[in-house]
């Protein structure tokens, strides 16, 4: 079952107008919403970031926080899985006739949900491969937004390359992976790229960061260069459907030796109490 503009419909009788300006120009935003043991992860927080997303692309917001909480109560309920991923996209709605420009349209709401089989610890203590690219991404990677041409060709490479992720830099400084964010260790101290136009501010980057501080570990939002994590005693991903990963081949150079540092273990095990809270 999904979610479709009011209505809880088989998927496969979903359908929308080929004049929604999702379909045309991508011209929407989404979310991607944990479900653990039948309850929906840090909602609050990522209904703020949609609300961000839709003033950013003057779309008004369907929906009330309870409504919103309702509709993904009850699609979350009609699957039998206990952990999930809630995909939730909202497009500007159909037009008439396609042109570049708007006026105000009746938004599009699809919402559809997976199950979500989160990797075990010993599964991600095997450690990861990423690559490195430039980061060719406009500069509002802080709306999460369906266009994602950019990030779709990078996933894409990774997987022809048999990596994790793409890690992106802009002038030497990582930005963010293609579907991540990134951390670096460096005596006992946690870097990630602060939030701003270049990013997506994460909703478990910032459950890294307090997991990272509860496991004593210092936190900077301040960029730092592929030449830095050269000498880096770790360095993770972070999302939504993947957690904390730690990668330790870059470029086919280990990092830390390959040797996954124990701050690591510790901020995964805090993050896994968070879940259960
Ligand atoms: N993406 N940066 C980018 C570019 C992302 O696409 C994502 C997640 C993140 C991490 O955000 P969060 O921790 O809120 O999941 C950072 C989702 C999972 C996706 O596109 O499917």
């Amino acid at each position: 079952m999904v979610y479709l503009n009011g209505n809880f419909i088989a998927k496969n009788k979903a359908s929308i107008s080929v004049m929604d300006r999702g379909f045309l120009f991508g011209d929407g935003v989404y979310e991607v919403i944990p479900v653990y043991q039948g309850k929906i992860f840090r909602l609050t927080e990522h209904l703020d970031r949609l609300q961000n997303s839709l003033d950013s692309i003057q779309i008004t917001n369907p929906y009330s926080h309870d409504e919103w909480q309702s509709i993904l109560t009850k699609l979350s309920g009609l699957s039998s899985a206990l952990d999930q991923s809630l995909y939730l996209q909202i497009t500007r709605g159909a037009d008439t006739q396609r042109k570049h420009n708007f006026d105000t349209l009746t938004p599009t709401v699809y919402i559809e949900t997976s199950p979500l089989i989160a990797k075990t610890k010993s599964q991600l203590e095997n450690g990861f491969s990423a690559m490195t690219r430039e980061d060719i991404r406009w500069h509002r990677c802080d709306i999460k937004a369906t266009s994602l041409l950019a990030n779709i060709l990078y996933a894409q490479e990774a997987k022809q390359h048999q990596v994790e992720e793409m890690i992106l830099s802009r002038n030497h400084q990582i930005t963010e992976g293609a579907t991540s964010n990134v951390f670096m260790l460096k005596d006992n101290t946690l870097f990630t790229h602060p939030t701003g136009p270049n990013i997506l501010s994460g909703i478990t980057r910032d459950l890294v960061i307090n997991s990272a501080k509860a496991c004593k570990l210092n936190v900077q939002e301040t960029p730092f260069s592929l030449d830095d994590i050269q000498q880096a005693d770790g360095l993770w991903i972070s999302s939504s459907t993947r957690e904390i990963m730690p990668i330790t081949l870059l470029d086919d150079q280990p990092i830390n030796q390959g040797v996954i540092h124990p701050a690591w273990s510790c901020v995964f095990d805090y993050y896994q109490q968070l879940k259960n809270d």
